[in-house]
């Protein structure tokens, strides 16, 4: 019999271990993660395995744990396991792993190490940017910035490492007025962005600034065993906190996808486009690292107007709660895929999908994702049978079991699934069962907007709008430059100022 080990305690991860729980190996299931996750728990005892709980970034404690318990095959599901080497240290006890190794991870890891990278290799759907390892520099250029004309007054400030998906902020800074405001509000996110990145060492970027775009987003996941990289569905995650995308950024309130393998407002030539610049990103990794990206690779992409379709940042794992979309839709059975992937062979696999809508609804408890200490330590109460009755499917995320009580962990502790032909139908039937997991005494937060008519609308509109303004650049050939008249200087190209700082350093 199979044996299967299972690494992360979210939604993402108890959706897959239903996937490998359906596998046509009936295979013997094991989890490891640092709550103890009702769902996979459920799972793994069904099946005769066992729930560890433990540390899911550990390398040692996770190939020793593989090796003592006698499992064929580790999956990992989210991404700080990949920055610690995990992956490397289970490959390296002779077990496949379906997760990349800690070098080529750094697509995701760093997301300066990824913008480096793109523009040395001239992958298309590139953003100018700037980084910096210190307080004084960021501030001291952003000041030089705002006296002049250059693309660094219109900038999106992000941590320079994957940290959670916290902390972006766009700051607009096109006109006069408002100017001394704005650059006291960058001058503080620099300070915030400091501190944030003061838990992570593991990178020597700091903070990175990025020309500011707009545009509908979307993800594109890819199954790659480093030869061959197939496409999945794409999905739109929707990071808000709330309705009509407003409030802080979270991990993503729900997703959608379908029908079919491009969105209603996404092109399958932009579907194309996509995937040629994540399989370039996934080359350009090997050949800096020598090593072969195994695993699930994701662009995080924005179709925008200077560029087209354009690379925000990448995933080294499947998106949570994306993970839902794609895998509701997956018909090749997962381990058979896992297992091509790990031996490289993936090209000889047939790796298909159904063509149905997926929405996907996160539920939170009041307080994610700013004030997880108030969003933590609350009773679940859900009727799971009232679920599936009105056509959803429940997966558990931030929700710990002890005791027979099921008590959130401060962050998205349930998300609720509908499959349908359309997205707006699939959308109807989780709505009708948002009000389902409460908490005892506590509020919860969800969207009720994600995947209606109207927002779907809305995002038709703005991508018809920025493909009509990338479709003009590009007939007259100017697709991705970006050419700045200043005073007194004349026409500057700020892509040199990119080589110079950024990568004819490295
Ligand atoms: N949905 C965002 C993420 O998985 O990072």
């Amino acid at each position: 019999m199979i044996k299967v080990l299972g690494i992360g305690g979210g939604a993402r991860e108890h959706s897959l271990a239903e996937k490998v729980a359906q596998s046509a190996h009936h295979p013997k299931i094991y989890w490891i993660s640092e709550w103890r996750n009702p769902g996979i728990y459920e799972i793994c005892r069904s099946t005769g395995g066992e729930y560890i709980i433990g540390s899911t970034t550990d390398p040692l404690f996770v190939s020793k744990r593989s090796k003592t318990l006698g499992v064929d095959l580790v999956i990992i599901g989210p991404e700080e396991p990949n920055f610690y080497g995990v992956a490397d240290a289970v490959r390296d006890a002779g077990i496949p792993c379906l997760g990349p190794y800690r070098d080529v991870a750094v697509i995701e890891q760093s997301k300066a190490a990824l913008r480096r990278l793109q523009w040395k290799y001239d992958i298309p759907g590139r953003l100018l940017f700037r980084t910096f390892r210190d307080v004084r520099s960021a501030k001291e250029a952003l000041n030089e910035a705002s006296k002049s004309l250059t693309w660094l007054q219109n900038v999106v400030l992000k941590p320079a490492r994957q940290a959670g998906g916290k902390g972006v902020k766009v700051i607009e800074d096109k006109q006069a007025y408002l100017l001394n405001e704005k650059l006291t509000f960058k001058m503080s996110h620099i300070e915030w962005l400091s501190d944030y990145m003061s838990g992570y060492e593991d990178i020597q970027d700091r903070v990175l600034a990025e020309e500011c775009v707009w545009g509908p987003e979307y993800t594109l996941h890819c199954f790659t065993d480093g030869k061959t990289v197939v496409g999945m569905p794409l999905v739109q995650d929707n990071k808000h906190a709330f309705d009509f995308d407003i409030g802080p950024e979270t991990g993503g309130m729900g997703s959608i996808s379908g029908p079919g393998m491009a969105l209603d407002f996404i092109t399958r030539e932009e579907y194309e486009r996509s995937l040629e610049i994540v399989r370039s990103v996934i080359r350009a990794i090997q050949d800096e690292t020598g090593k072969d990206y195994i695993g699930v690779a994701a662009g995080q992409m924005m179709v925008t107007e200077i560029e087209g379709p354009t690379l925000i940042e990448m995933y080294s794992r499947l998106g949570d709660p994306e993970a839902l979309n794609v895998l509701a839709v997956l018909k090749t059975d997962i381990l058979d895929l896992a297992f091509a992937i790990c031996e490289g062979r993936l090209s000889k696999v047939g790796v298909d999908f159904e063509k149905n809508a997926v929405v996907v609804k996160a539920v939170a408890p009041e307080g994610y994702p700013d004030r997880k200490d108030l969003a933590k330590g609350h009773e679940v109460l859900v009727d799971r049978d009232e679920v599936l009755k009105r056509g959803c499917k429940l997966y558990w995320g931030a929700a710990h079991l002890e005791d027979g009580r099921i008590v959130t962990t401060g962050s998205r502790f349930v998300e609720l699934v509908a499959k349908e032909r359309s997205v707006e139908r699939a959308a109807e039937l989780v709505n009708g069962c948002l009000g389902l997991p409460r908490l005892k005494g506590w509020r919860t937060l969800y969207r009720v907007d994600i995947g209606t008519r109207e927002l779907n609308e809305r995002r038709t509109e703005l991508a018809e709008k920025v493909r009509r303004l990338y479709k003009f650049r590009e007939s007259r050939g100017l697709l991705g430059s970006r050419l700045d008249w200043v005073p007194g200087m004349g026409l500057i190209d700020p892509a040199l100022e990119v080589k110079k700082y950024e990568v004819d350093r490295t």
